[in-house]
């Protein structure tokens, strides 16, 4: 069958990989149907999270069909329409019990304290070949698979299948309630649905941060107020709009590959740039390469400095935004004299995923909303490269197998 594998940091091709198959009584088989590429694939090719095996199949987020299942998985069937949450659980073990499948002791088969385990990662995460292709292997499937009510669309149960669940946690984890200003950090997809989940969750005023302007502009259209950090100081600007408090939650929806501003008043001067320069060589010590594609974050820790510095006393930081265990900097000094709540965590897809398929069915939010590109999965790879550059109008990007032909939106 035909996929897209990570060849080498700063290369991914479509190849012709091996038809995945039932290899333990709990796994299915999926025919994917849609599939869409993530700000997460982006730090692997960059090369920013590091370890990926060349020759693993890319991607996490999917809709597609069951086509075969092991004699223990209770329950799917073959024809089942299924959304694959990105994170692998096992449903069983302590973790799991509590719904913290992100935390789950046996699905990495690296072991208990390796990480999270989860579609098209590095080595240290299982690893397991992703859902950028015309099939995939699902272990665990009675905790990885979810039933996609026939009301809601593949588009919309796409996109939670990782983003939405990933944006709606952080919102959960900032401890959003109604009335509190929240700052999301990162425009992209999984902030756009951080916004959009602060808002459900009641918030009066949010805050969007990014310097990209269709992004910026999209965030607008969710009714967030928009900071360009490349304009004017973010921390400033957030204590000035919250009576000089900060808001009572920061969302860092940005991660390792953040970007120092690179003009405006928030510009690093000489010493910051020595520190992020070093922070960025712990990171990825192997730069691709020169020119704007798979451009490497060069300020990882900066999201997390202004997330730090901008939020009000004794309020939460809450982040989503991925780093990879080598990531050393964290401004722990402030934080703690602010008397500041931080949490953290890979997204616990299968606690999320029914509950806002449930959401969407009743019509209360509508995820697709923020997909704008609709694309053949045999252009894929240009696909990935037009998403890594932000390019204007490439803010999600969804793959069509086979011959189905592309409907722009
Ligand atoms: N925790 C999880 O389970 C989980 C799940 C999905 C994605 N993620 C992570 O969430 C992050 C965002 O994903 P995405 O798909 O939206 O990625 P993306 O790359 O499309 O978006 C990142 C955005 O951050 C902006 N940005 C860069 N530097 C910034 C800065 N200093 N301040 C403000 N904005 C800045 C960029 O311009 C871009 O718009 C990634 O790190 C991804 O790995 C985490
Ligand atoms: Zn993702
Ligand atoms: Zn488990």
């Amino acid at each position: 069958m035909k996929a897209l594998v990570f060849s080498k940091i700063g290369e991914v091709k479509i190849a012709d990989v091996a038809d995945p198959r039932i290899e333990n009584e709990k796994d299915a088989v999926v025919k994917i149907t849609a599939t869409s590429i993530c700000g997460t694939d982006l730090h692997m090719v960059r090369g920013t999270m590091a370890g990926m095996r060349p020759g693993t199949v890319l991607g996490h987020e999917a809709v597609g069909i069951v086509e075969s299942v092991g004699d223990e998985v209770k329950n799917f069937k073959i024809g089942d329409r299924v959304v694959v949450c990105s994170t692998i659980a096992c449903g069983e073990c302590e973790f799991c019990q509590a719904e913290d499948y992100s935390c789950c002791d046996n699905a990495n088969p690296k072991g208990p304290e390796a990480g999270t385990a989860f579609f098209g990662g590095p080595e240290l995460t299982g690893p397991f070949n992703g859902l950028q292709a015309e099939r995939a292997r699902i272990p665990y499937a009675d905790f990885v698979l979810v039933a996609v009510p026939a009301t809601v669309s593949d588009e919309d149960a796409l996109l939670t299948s990782d983003i939405f669940p990933t944006g709606y946690m952080a919102a959960e984890m900032g401890d959003i309630k109604p009335g509190d200003t929240v700052a999301v950090f990162g425009c992209g997809p999984v902030g756009q649905m951080a916004i959009a989940s602060a808002k459900l969750m009641g918030a009066s005023k949010v805050f969007a941060i990014d310097t990209i302007a269709d992004r910026l502009a999209q965030a607008s259209q969710q009714g967030a107020l928009t900071i360009n950090y490349s304009q004017i100081d973010p921390v400033k600007t957030l204590k000035s709009l919250t009576n000089g408090f900060g808001p009572d939650c920061c969302i860092d929806a940005v991660g390792v590959d953040a970007q120092a501003a690179h003009s405006g008043p928030a510009k690093p001067g000489m010493l910051e740039n020595i520190a992020n320069t070093i922070d960025q060589k712990m990171m990825a010590p192997h730069s691709v390469g020169s020119g704007d594609q798979w451009r490497q974050g060069d300020a990882p820790s900066q999201v997390l400095m202004w997330c730090v510095e901008a939020v009000r006393k004794s309020g939460v930081v809450s982040i989503v935004g991925v780093y990879p265990p080598q990531a050393k900097f964290f401004p722990i000094g402030l934080a703690m004299s602010k008397a500041l709540t931080m949490r953290a965590a890979n997204c616990s897809h299968f606690k999320y995923v029914p509950k806002l398929l449930k959401m969407v069915e009743e019509g209360k939010f509508r995820p697709s909303e923020i997909l704008s590109k609709v694309e053949r999965f045999g252009d894929a790879v240009e696909c990935y490269k037009h998403f890594d550059k932000r390019e204007p109008g490439w803010i999600k990007v969804e793959l069509l197998p086979g011959q189905k032909a592309a409907a722009a939106k």
